[in-house]
């Protein structure tokens, strides 16, 4: 995850750079369920409205929080398919929260309404992510689920309501393009705490669908957008925060950016850049999926690193005997193509692999998302 306000900051009043706090363990993204009452285009888990054998119960879950907290997990994301369909979905988020996790929750927001908001609350969830893909009819059509939207703007408003810090989750493809300036508009409007914007990844639908992705020059477009959006909420001293998510290039796009506005400030953001390091899949970022099987983001299901039932994740995660985990730890990851050949893998560390692997079925091929030019990537002097 890049956190664009963060550096935007940095822009303004630069901090002193300070040595890289240690993570204890990776954010775990953990798919407590596949099922789903929405079918979306580009869902990474093909989530459908229907019973998926061999889950996770919920005392195994148990069992794996203990192990994710001895070994130094600190933030639990639980997701899906759609969480709130989970049966214990309020005894598992509470009994995080009572072991001392961060716990975020990541839901589509269409089952958020009176009946269950309070005790949404009362779980007091640190985050709660809702998706929204467009507008009311790009969204409804992305979602395949006609007044997914109006329910979903309901879901963040009640959150809103109850005192929950809630966010947006856009992901960006040609179906909703045209979309993105009025979603950070009614993101404004709605004082929604936090924006992310999800590139497209290619795994499940959004693989099978990956024709939809942006050009390369939309992305652009679009990334110059949010900049300024967020540049203009921060001047303005609002409180609101801008991330994105599955392309590491925007840290590498947001220097260049800053080479226009901020030229004083370069080199102490590209070293605040450099701290970040980028793309951090198999490092400090780790999903389990509903059948307890092990990967190095939530995008790699078709490849397992390992299952918690047969194996404690505290074991699995550090088994650099597997060679998609031993290159993700090494740094420099052992890239190849016009991504081995960039200088600035030092900020984005290789951007999204399993793209790479989808295209080529190498893992450590260049990633096709990266939307920075040869020019800009191989010039020595625009470092
Ligand atoms: C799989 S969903 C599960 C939680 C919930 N059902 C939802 O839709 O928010 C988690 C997040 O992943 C995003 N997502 C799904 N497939 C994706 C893909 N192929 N590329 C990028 N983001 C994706 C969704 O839009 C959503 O924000
Ligand atoms: S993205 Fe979320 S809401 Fe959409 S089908 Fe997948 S799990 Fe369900």
């Amino acid at each position: 995850m890049f956190r664009l306000s963060q550096y935007l900051k940095e822009l303004i009043n630069p901090t002193p750079l300070k040595p890289a706090p240690q993570m204890p363990g990776p954010v775990v993204i953990w798919n407590l369920i596949r099922r789903c009452n929405l079918t979306c285009k580009h869902c990474y888990s093909i989530s459908a409205d229907t019973d998926f054998k061999g889950e996770l119960s919920t005392q195994a879950i148990f069992k794996v929080m203990d192990d994710l907290k001895a070994f130094g997990v600190k933030v639990l994301i639980l997701s899906g398919g759609e969480p709130l369909l989970h049966p214990d979905i309020f005894e598992i988020s509470h009994r995080a929260k009572a072991m001392g996790f961060y716990v975020g929750l990541s839901s589509n927001g269409t089952l958020i309404d009176e009946n269950n908001i309070a005790a949404i609350a009362a779980v007091n969830y640190d985050y709660v992510g809702i998706s929204l893909d467009g507008m009311q009819k790009t969204h409804d059509r992305f979602r395949r689920c006609q007044g997914a939207f109006d329910k979903s703007l309901q879901g963040i408003r009640l959150c809103r309501e109850h005192g929950i810090k809630v966010g947006l989750r856009f992901t960006l493809t040609q179906d909703n393009v045209r979309d993105f300036p009025l979603m950070l508009q009614l993101m404004s409007e709605e004082n929604i705490d936090k924006f992310y914007l999800s590139h497209l990844n290619y795994a499940g639908r959004g693989n099978k669908n990956r024709q939809d992705d942006v050009v390369h020059q939309m992305t652009r477009q679009a990334m110059d957008f949010l900049f300024e959006t967020a540049l203009e909420m921060l001047l303005k001293d609002k409180p609101q925060e801008f991330v994105t998510g599955n392309n590491d290039a925007d840290g590498v796009y947001l220097l260049f950016w800053a080479q226009q506005r901020f030229p004083d400030k370069i080199e102490h953001l590209r070293a605040k850049l450099v701290q970040w390091g980028g793309n951090s899949s198999g490092v400090n970022i780790a999903n389990i999926d509903n059948l307890g099987n092990v990967h190095p983001d939530t995008f790699w299901w078709h490849y397992s690193l390992g299952n918690v039932l047969k194996r404690p994740f505290s074991e699995i995660w550090p088994d650099t005997s597997d060679p998609l985990m031993a290159g993700l730890k090494q740094r420099p990851r052992p890239l190849k193509g016009r991504c081995g050949k960039c200088h600035y893998q030092d900020i984005c560390g290789g951007n999204t692999r399993v793209r790479a692997h989808q295209l080529t079925g190498d893992f450590w091929a260049a990633d096709p998302g990266c939307y920075l030019t040869d020019e800009e990537i191989f010039d020595v002097e625009r470092r």
